[in-house]
């Protein structure tokens, strides 16, 4: 048996979580900075690193006390080193490092694209990875910071196919939230507010998707971009008179309803593409943007029934830290110890390998 303290603090969460053999989440205690960072309709690295410096304490406490266990009882310290905000990273990392130093524990830094992966199977079971049928099993990754397809095989070798050439569609709810005035985190609201509208009502642009007569490029094949519609969005409420000159209520509606049906239609359709091509055999949808119903239904709706479908569970789909002690069990496993000068990093590297099938 093998109890890990999970630290993870990439973006704006400040979370700690005990996991005991990569799936049995014994505590998840995540403390949100939302409400620091609405005023700027974003997050501020800063402002972030200097939240994770106070709750990161407190928050480890928690995730102990909430499972029930004391520092003595754990086998090693794993903490989210990259990709994510510098400064907000090297809180977690540098805290997590003195923590294992300090108790002669094991120290494993984690990917946090790979453990937002993972973070499907930690309620379903993580035995079924072992599954040859689930192989070549395609994974969206689509967050506040990234957009990216990745293909996964049965040994644990892993490439990443297709990534945004720009903004990650997360970013671009949010930037649109901000836009229209809705405020921060922006996919959550957007997707509240949306219901009340026609997502049929405008067509904004679907990017790299060879609509109207303009082909794909090649290179761009399962890549994906959303500043466009982002600026076809503001080009869209200037003349309709808005967001400044407040739009009729229906028309706000029907705005944000078709606003969040491109970037969904767009994230579905490139996905089951590259599924089809690349004859997937399973397709994980994971990341903060998975919790949006419209999304998951999409995905259930189109993907054929001989691939099976995997939602992450919505409470493993923002970030936290159950799936960065989760994910660590597995780097344990396979011998997979950092050193205690370990980096952290900023952007999302090529990624090869995955610990969790191997
Ligand atoms: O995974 P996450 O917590 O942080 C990153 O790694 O970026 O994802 C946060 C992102 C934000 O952009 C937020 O607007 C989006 O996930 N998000 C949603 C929903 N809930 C969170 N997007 C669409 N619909 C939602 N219900
Ligand atoms: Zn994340």
């Amino acid at each position: 048996m093998a109890l890990i303290l999970g630290i993870e603090t990439s973006c704006d969460e400040t979370s700690a979580a005990v996991v005991e053999d990569g799936s049995r989440v014994l505590s998840n205690a995540v403390a949100s900075q939302i409400r620091q960072h609405a005023p700027y309709g974003g997050v501020v690295p800063e402002l972030a690193a200097r939240e994770h410096l106070k709750a990161m304490h407190p928050i480890v406490s928690q995730a102990l006390k909430d499972a029930g266990k004391t520092i003595g009882d754990i086998d090693a310290i794993a903490a989210t080193n990259g990709p994510g905000l510098m400064p907000a990273l090297l809180v977690g990392v540098n805290f997590a490092k003195g923590l294992a130093a300090a108790n002669n524990l094991p120290f494993i830094g984690i990917n946090h694209f790979i453990a937002h992966i993972y973070a499907t199977f930690l309620d379903t079971g993580i035995e079924q990875l072992k599954d040859p049928q689930l192989y070549p099993m395609l994974a969206l990754v689509v967050s506040g910071g990234h957009t990216a397809l990745v293909m996964i095989t049965i040994d644990g070798k892993a490439e990443l196919i297709g990534t945004t050439i720009d903004d990650a569609a997360g970013e671009a709810l949010d930037k649109a939230s901000k836009l229209l005035g809705l405020g921060y985190p922006g996919g959550p609201i957007i997707e509240k507010t949306g219901v009340k509208g026609n997502p049929k009502a405008y067509d904004f642009p679907r990017p790299l998707c060879g609509g109207a007569g303009k082909p794909v490029p090649e290179e761009h094949k399962y890549n994906f971009s959303f500043s466009g519609i982002k600026t076809s969005l503001l080009y869209h409420c200037q003349k309709l008179g808005g967001p400044e000159i407040k739009l009729p209520e229906q028309e706000f509606y029907d705005t944000v309803a078709s606003f969040q049906e491109a970037v969904i239609d767009v994230l579905a359709k490139k996905t089951l593409k590259a599924a089809k091509e690349l004859k997937a055999s399973s397709i994980v949808l994971a990341g903060g943007v998975a919790c949006n119903g419209v999304l998951r239904q999409r995905l259930e709706d189109l993907t054929p029934k001989k691939i099976k479908l995997f939602l992450s569970p919505r409470k493993f789909c923002t970030d936290n830290a159950a799936m960065v002690a989760g994910l660590a069990y597995h780097h344990l496993r396979l011998g997979m110890i950092d050193n205690l000068a370990l980096d952290a990093f900023a952007r999302l590297p090529q990624i090869t390998t995955v610990p969790f099938n191997r």
